[in-house]
């Protein structure tokens, strides 16, 4: 697609733009451009532009705003070393952002300008890309459903897709001082059920969930644990990242990693792939299994269980220390601090994004 570029004629001064980038945090302030295509039922994708990052004007009787039809991806831009800026994986993201505008009836984007999108946004605000260790341009694609109308017959005919930045740490901070995160079980709320969203990416998973997030922070809790709809028993996934588990065995043999498998219950990460992909390299066993609850407790408490964490675009690699849920149930990860197999999984995938490592998969993509 020939995209129409209209650069800010204000863009933040590079004082506070520096300012910023001293202390980014996690999507809190937002870069000078963003990326805008249209799309219609009889012109297909068209409108491409990059323009100044400002409020979008919408119609209040907008599909989106009604029924729900949206749906958004995670991805980073990295700053290697020698100044050059690099994504992840990108294409795995395009697919998986057409896979959840299908289940919600939407059109897909050709993967092509999804690429031609991130990169124009990237090489017009490069100067926003952070270049502290741990630290990337957070780039946030999405798809809304713009139609004007409130019939619920037929999805909406047109739509708006947008990417924008923000310059970010990891989601639960970065540094050599991993914090271990306290994770609340949800017994009460269910995420996905068979059938429905849980494998989209898709802002109503995000919303149904606050309330169990919620609940999980005043129960001192960082993020909550998700499990099946029918049993409440099997772990599917975190609040928004998926789940790891380190298991050794009693003869010693090598350190196995274990995630649930992949349902459409449950989001599939490029993180999670990527690291079932990494861990024979580094000889780790690497295994998709169910994991119930009572397992999970048993497994801690053996002693066979002795790191757990979470990951994600987002969240890179978090340690997970303690498990709470309803009625004082909890108990601690190994010895509750972060890991070896952790800290090791997540410095080998910041050296392979940072361009640190060699990339024979070829999962760095070059832009800028
Ligand atoms: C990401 O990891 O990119 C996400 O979208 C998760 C979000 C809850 C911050």
């Amino acid at each position: 697609m020939d995209f129409e570029i209209h650069t800010s004629d204000r863009p933040m001064p590079d004082g506070e733009r520096e300012s910023v980038l001293g202390s980014p945090g996690f999507g809190r302030t937002f870069t000078d451009h963003m990326v805008t295509v249209r799309f219609d039922e009889e012109r297909g994708w068209y409108d491409g532009r990059l323009e100044a990052y400002a409020p979008i004007s919408l119609d209040p009787s907008a599909s989106v705003f009604h029924y729900g039809q949206e749906c958004f991806e995670g991805m980073k831009a990295y700053r290697q070393d020698g100044g050059a800026i690099a994504l992840f994986r990108p294409s795995v993201n395009a697919r998986r952002f057409n896979r959840s505008a299908e289940r919600l009836a939407m059109p897909a984007i050709p993967e092509e300008t999804f690429l031609q999108a991130l990169e124009l946004l990237v090489a017009h605000d490069a100067a926003w890309v952070p270049s502290r260790e741990g630290e990337s341009l957070y780039l946030r694609p999405l798809m809304i459903a713009t139609q004007h109308e409130l019939g619920f017959t037929l999805p909406s005919r047109s739509y708006l897709f947008v990417v924008f930045a923000s310059p970010a740490t990891a989601y639960f901070g970065a540094g050599e001082r991993l914090r271990p995160l306290t994770v609340w079980l949800s017994e009460e709320y269910t995420r996905a059920a068979p059938g429905g969203t849980g494998a989209a990416k898709v802002g109503g998973n995000y919303a149904a969930a606050f309330a169990a997030q919620r609940q999980g922070v005043a129960e001192g809790c960082d993020q909550v644990v998700w499990l099946d709809a029918a049993e409440h028993t099997w772990v599917e996934e975190m609040g928004g990242m998926n789940i790891f588990f380190v298991l050794r065995e009693e003869d010693g043999s090598r350190p196995r990693i274990v995630t649930p498998p992949l349902t459409d219950t449950l989001l599939p990460g490029v993180t999670r792939d990527s690291l079932l992909r990494l861990a024979p390299e580094l000889g780790l066993d690497a295994e998709e299994r169910p994991m119930s609850v009572p397992q999970w407790e048993e497994l801690c408490a053996s002693g066979r269980m002795t790191e757990a964490f979470a990951c994600g675009t987002a969240a890179v690699i978090a340690p997970i220390g303690r498990v709470k849920g309803a009625g004082g149930k909890g108990w601690t990860i190994g010895d509750g601090e972060p890991g070896p197999v952790t800290r090791r999984l997540r410095k080998e995938l910041l050296d392979i994004q940072y361009g640190r490592l060699p990339d024979p998969q070829a999962w760095v993509y070059k832009v800028g």
